[in-house]
């Protein structure tokens, strides 16, 4: 059958995976071909099993895959049958040179750029679906028609504000589609066959369009103001701890004001994950380049409370537990950056592990679905961690459980069985505030939930 289109995404990861699979499911007159570099990755993509976990992209992808969904690593000869081209390549934070920590490393989004000017042959529309330093996309229009081959590109800025964990629930209903254009004839064209793609199956009240630089920040800043939600219900925590506030209380009579909303107030030991840190210092760094530093500072802010969060998590564990972890075997409850994951990028986990060897202790992790990136993470002191799947073995023998990750299944183990098995006197951190602390607290346990009072029997 000849397709209506062909579309093409550069980047088959976290994103690229699922937001074309979403496309190919609710399109099959369109061709969807996702290409990358790293041929393992597109091997995984063909296989049985998908390189990423994301609950109910196996079915979307297993449906579409081989009828209109393909996964390749020829990436001179998708960009030259495609008709559209999102960009979907990693953009992390600079380790080197000006602006290391802070800016955007644009190498593998710059030589996406290039490579497609290389090789078209007609004129094509490109997407940018990374997150990306506002005015990218003027960059990518210079690199674009900086030979005089005749060839047109128009940019679009669409960024991707799905979350994993609910990626296919955000992608199937997303609360808005946003698509950023140029406002000439040729960029209102291009970003109207943007639009007629997601009007598919997204209402169309729902995709909005804005200038591509609105569109560019918009996705910055819906990070900086999700991030910040955590930070301040966080920093509030630590104050809930001084004064016998409980912050599930606090949170729950903040929420219920309309204007603030219930939802993005757990307390934690911090936010994870590849973007939040990584947007945020991007935003921090575009602020400081523009003489902005008042607004830089304020937004940094977020990032230091985040960190100072993690620290206090430690502290309390090694205050509670006499203020020596040395040879104490503390079992990690999960490692992933949040439940219904298996990525671990950034995860508060990586820093908690890292400081709890630091401090000497024997650590023991376990995860349903992340234990092999943990590995990956914890390379290095790998002879000084053990990785166990199942919880109550993980627990065995243990001074400590250290809850880091939100996985239903925790809630649910049988925490008589497991304080049985484990070291006297015994601890639980619960970094999510997800177990039932009165409970734990009768089977004998000492109880360290986040902002609220500790329950213990000393
Ligand atoms: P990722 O690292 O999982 O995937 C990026 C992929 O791009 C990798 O597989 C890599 O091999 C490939 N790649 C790099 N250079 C390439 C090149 N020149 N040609 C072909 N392939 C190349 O990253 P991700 O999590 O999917 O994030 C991608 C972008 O989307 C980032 O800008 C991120 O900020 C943004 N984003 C991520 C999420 C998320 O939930 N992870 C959500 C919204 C936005
Ligand atoms: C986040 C945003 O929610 C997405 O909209 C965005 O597209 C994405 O970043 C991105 O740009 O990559 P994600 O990082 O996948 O999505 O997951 P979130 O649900 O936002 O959680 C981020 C972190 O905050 C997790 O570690 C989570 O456990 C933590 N969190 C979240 C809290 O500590 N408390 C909360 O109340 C909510």
């Amino acid at each position: 059958m000849a397709f209506e289109k062909n579309i093409l995404c550069i980047g088959a990861g976290y994103v690229g995976g699922p937001t074309m699979a979403m496309i190919a499911h609710q399109c099959p007159q369109y061709r969807v071909t996702v290409v990358d570099i790293n041929p393992k990755r597109i091997e995984a993509w063909n296989s049985d099993t998908l390189p990423i976990y994301e609950p109910g992209l196996d079915g979307i992808v297993k449906g579409a895959r081989g009828r209109n969904l393909f996964f390749s690593t020829g990436i001179d000869q998708g960009i030259q049958e495609a008709d559209i081209i999102f960009v979907s390549v990693n953009t992390p934070t600079k380790t080197f040179g000006a602006g290391a920590g802070m800016a955007a490393d644009l190498q593998y989004w710059e030589k996406t750029a290039r490579q497609i000017r290389e090789v078209s042959r007609s004129h094509k529309i490109i997407v940018e679906k990374s997150t990306l330093p506002v005015k990218t996309a003027l960059a990518m229009e210079r690199i674009l028609t900086a030979t005089a081959n005749g060839i047109r590109f128009d940019v679009l800025s669409n960024p991707e504000f799905m979350a994993e964990g609910s990626g296919i629930q955000d992608l199937e209903t997303p609360d808005r589609v946003l698509i950023g254009s140029r406002e000439t004839p040729e960029g209102v064209t291009a970003r109207d066959e943007l639009v007629e793609i997601y009007a598919n199956w997204v209402p169309r009240e729902r995709i909005i369009t804005s200038n591509v630089w609105s569109s560019e920040l918009s996705k910055l800043v819906s990070n900086a103001f999700l991030a910040q939600r955590i930070s301040s219900i966080n920093a509030i925590s630590a104050l809930c701890e001084k004064t016998e506030a409980d912050i599930t209380e606090v949170a729950r009579a903040v929420g219920m004001d309309r204007r603030l909303g219930d939802r993005f107030l757990n307390a934690s030991i911090g936010f994870g994950g590849s973007c939040f840190k990584k947007d945020i210092l991007n935003l921090v760094y575009l602020c400081r380049q523009y003489g902005l530093d008042e607004v830089a500072d304020y937004w940094d802010g977020v990032v230091r409370i985040n960190d100072y969060q993690k620290e206090r998590f430690i502290l309390n564990m090694l205050g509670a537990m006499f203020n020596t972890l040395a040879a104490k075997r503390i079992c990690l409850f999960g490692f992933a950056f949040k439940a219904d994951t298996g990525d671990t990028r950034e995860s508060p986990a990586i820093s908690v592990s890292r400081r709890l060897v630091e401090e000497r202790a024997e650590l023991v992790i376990t995860d349903p679905r992340a234990l092999a990136n943990a590995e990956a993470d914890l390379a290095d002191i790998q002879g000084l961690v053990a990785f166990v799947e199942d919880p109550y073995e993980a627990a065995v023998g243990c001074d400590a459980i250290a809850v880091m990750t939100e996985w239903d299944i925790y809630a649910a183990l049988d925490f008589r069985n497991i304080y049985e098995t484990m070291r006297k006197p015994a601890f639980i951190f619960d970094g999510r505030n997800i177990l039932d602390h009165e409970e734990l607290f009768e089977i004998g346990f000492n109880v360290f939930p986040v902002g609220k009072p500790p329950l213990t029997h000393f």
